[in-house]
């Protein structure tokens, strides 16, 4: 595969798009709006730049990997010569089903399709593909920021032949991401079922006022989180102990949360309006623009630190 055709490029197309052309692939990045299309460039530049400010890659590898993005505002003439075509528009089932049988009808017939998708169902949105593309079509779901999280989720339901999600996952793989096989079609794939399960009980705890929220949180990322970054659940286990993780969960599992709905923590908020940045207050106060943008290039610094640290790491193959 060679060239990538991305549509969409709002927040997660334009990261996908600074992974494929740091992997060295053409990419062709599509928006059907005029703002977006012109914000697109400048701002991946921006991101590649303190990229490299930031040690990820040289500052020559910037410069480079914006050559290889080309922006158009057609999507047929972006994507009918790619091999490999991922859709990042926004979450509407219609809207996808569509984009898909337009693409189907005008993409070379070895063209792998992918959706991005954060709750669809794959299934559904390949209703109106052919069955062959439904062969070739599935889901690669990213973290945001794209660019700097490695993962990527792929779906193997049974509709692709295995060679052709292999050789998804190799690429996947070969531009530096760190792809995660996901077999069976449940809702939120692994991670964000892990991530929901997690923020289940970090917000009852918060509830009970078993700790303060900002303890809580230190106890996430100094404890647990800052452990599982560099292994994962099984060799953790390994090391303590199965006996007494076994134990553990005996005594623990039964007092933790398990409501099936939202919690007060957070449809209060929600009711009073607070929905964090875009509306200026959640869990803290945003004052202005321009105080949330420093947020982000902060976290987003913190984030490439931990992509250099992370190439340190020794692959765990368990
Ligand atoms: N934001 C996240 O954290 C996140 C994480 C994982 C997955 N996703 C999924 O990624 C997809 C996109 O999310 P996002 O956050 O980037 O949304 P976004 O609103 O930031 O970007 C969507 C872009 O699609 C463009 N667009 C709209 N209609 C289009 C069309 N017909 N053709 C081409 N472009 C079109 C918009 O102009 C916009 O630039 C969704 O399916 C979402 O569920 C988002």
């Amino acid at each position: 595969m060679k060239k990538v055709a991305i549509l969409g490029a709002g927040t997660m197309g334009k990261g996908i798009a600074i992974d494929f052309s740091t992997g060295g692939y053409d990419v062709n990045l599509f928006d059907s709006f005029e703002a977006a299309r012109e914000n697109a460039l400048p701002a991946i530049e921006r991101d590649l730049g303190v990229m490299a400010e930031m040690g990820v890659f040289p500052e020559e590898k910037a410069k480079e990997s914006l050559k290889n993005i080309t922006i158009y505002d057609n999507m047929i003439e972006a994507a009918k010569d790619a091999d490999f075509v991922i859709e990042v528009v926004p979450e509407i089932l219609e809207l996808k089903q569509d984009i898909f049988a337009e693409l189907d009808k005008n993409c070379k017939p070895d063209a792998i399709f992918a959706s991005n998708t954060s709750s669809l169902k794959l299934g559904d949105m390949m209703a109106k593909l052919s069955d062959e593309r439904k062969k070739r079509t599935l889901i690669c779901h990213y973290y945001n920021p794209a660019h700097l999280l490695p993962i990527v989720e792929l779906s193997c339901y049974g509709n692709m032949p295995e060679d052709i999600f292999w050789q998804v996952y190799d690429m996947y793989e070969a531009i530096g991401k760190k792809p995660v096989k996901v077999d069976k079609d449940v809702p939120g794939m692994v991670a964000n079922r892990i991530q929901c399960a997690i923020y289940r009980e970090v917000y009852s705890l918060m509830e009970n006022e078993v700790a303060a929220p900002d303890q809580i949180e230190k106890a996430m990322m100094y404890g647990m989180c800052f452990r599982y970054a560099t292994t994962g659940q099984r060799e953790i286990t390994d090391m303590g102990g199965i006996d007494v993780w076994s134990k553990v969960a005996d005594n623990i599992w039964p007092t933790l949360e398990s409501r099936t709905t939202s919690c007060p923590y957070m449809t209060d908020r929600v009711a009073a309006g607070e929905y964090g940045f875009k509306s200026g207050k959640g869990f803290y106060s945003y004052e202005s623009e321009e105080e949330k943008k420093e947020i982000i290039a902060n976290f987003q610094k913190r984030l490439m630190i931990q992509l250099v640290a992370s190439k340190k790491y020794v692959d765990h193959k368990k």
